[in-house]
């Protein structure tokens, strides 16, 4: 049987994170595409000099042509510019659109039977464009936002509570933006609701709002902090646990920007909901019941959600 075919479009600091996680884990040989000549070749030779000491054999090769992705199982794209310190996703639109297209395009004409996962950001407008642009069915596309958003707001409430990451479910929805919706309601310490666990820890519901804050600005905190670039390794192993989820066929449910029409009130749009992956792709979107405050948070980010899509028509007039 052939082994699994992963490609990574961008083998920049997220795709050499990827490229690393996903040779680590044997989940398949792994393509590295950029548009810099030499750097994939570089990293990729790099990280196959990994292999004897950390024990595997995946292939892993670098290059510049989309000619090299074919037949891949996954894609996984990060192609584009991140976040430079006081500049928004939203900032990124015009720039990455254009890399959406040419991406789209090469994995139209090369491997139109992946499951793609778009991690580039503003996400939620991003991923719908490269959707666009490939033409692949809904199902096969999807954004990595929600897993990440999740996986921050857990490590906070796990900080604050004293208790370990492993007993944090932590419940994000909407876009991947300043005005995405962390969910306390549906959001547990191992099953006990993290409200509750506010009250027996003594944790004020000022201090709950504070950390529901800090995730909403978690990606902008660490790019304060850098100084140059974006956050990698968390959103290189969101990426992974979705691409495990696919290859896998796990049932997931995941936080993902995922294509909803018709559900939450939405006609047509990628924005982050929970999400069944399995071997068809995103197999179904699982509708909460929310509060009427939730409601209308989640309405406020599908709003910003849908400005970017206005935008990016405006770009693109493929788009329109
Ligand atoms: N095709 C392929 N690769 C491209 C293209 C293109 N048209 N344009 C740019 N790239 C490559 C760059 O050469 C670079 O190597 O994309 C890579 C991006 O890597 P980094 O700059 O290191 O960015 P990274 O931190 O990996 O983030 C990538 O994820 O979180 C988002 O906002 C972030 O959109 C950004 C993306």
């Amino acid at each position: 049987m052939a082994r699994t075919k992963i490609a990574l479009i961008g083998a920049g600091m997220i795709g050499g994170t990827l490229a690393h996680l996903a040779a680590k884990k044997e989940m398949g040989d792994i393509v590295l595409f950029d548009i810099a000549e030499g750097m994939p070749q570089g990293k990729a030779l790099d990280l196959s000099q990994c292999g004897p000491i950390e024990g595997f054999d995946a292939k892993i090769t670098g290059t510049n042509d989309y000619a090299d992705i074919a037949g891949a199982d996954v894609v996984i794209v990060t192609a584009g510019v991140p976040r430079k310190p006081g500049m928004s996703r939203d900032d990124l639109l015009g720039i990455n659109l254009k890399v959406m297209k040419a991406v789209g395009e090469g994995i139209k004409n090369n491997c139109p039977d992946a499951f793609v996962i778009c991690i580039t950001n503003p996400l939620d407008a991003m991923v719908w464009a490269l959707r666009e642009f490939s033409g692949l069915p809904h199902n096969k596309v999807v954004g990595m936002a929600g897993v990440l958003d999740s996986a921050r707001f857990a490590t906070f409430l796990a900080w604050e509570f004293g208790v370990s990451v492993r007993d944090v479910n932590a419940f994000v929805l909407g876009g991947h933006g300043d005005t995405m919706v962390p969910v306390l309601s549906y959001s547990t310490i191992n099953g006990i609701p993290v409200k509750d666990m506010a009250k027996i820890k003594g944790v004020s519901e000022s201090r709950l709002d504070e950390i529901v804050d800090r995730t909403r600005k978690g990606g902008g905190e660490i790019v304060g902090l850098l100084g140059n670039g974006s956050a990698y390794y968390a959103p290189a192993t969101s990426a992974i646990a979705m691409a495990e989820a696919y290859l896998g066929d796990q049932k997931r449910i995941l936080p993902c920007a995922s294509y909803v029409e018709g559900k939450y009130g939405l006609d047509g749009l990628y924005v982050g909901v929970p999400t069944m992956i399995g071997a068809g792709g995103t197999e179904d979107v699982i509708e909460i019941e929310l509060s009427d405050e939730e409601r209308g948070n989640l309405k406020v980010s599908t709003d910003a959600v849908e400005e970017l899509l206005e935008a990016c028509k405006g770009l693109d007039e493929s788009l329109a």
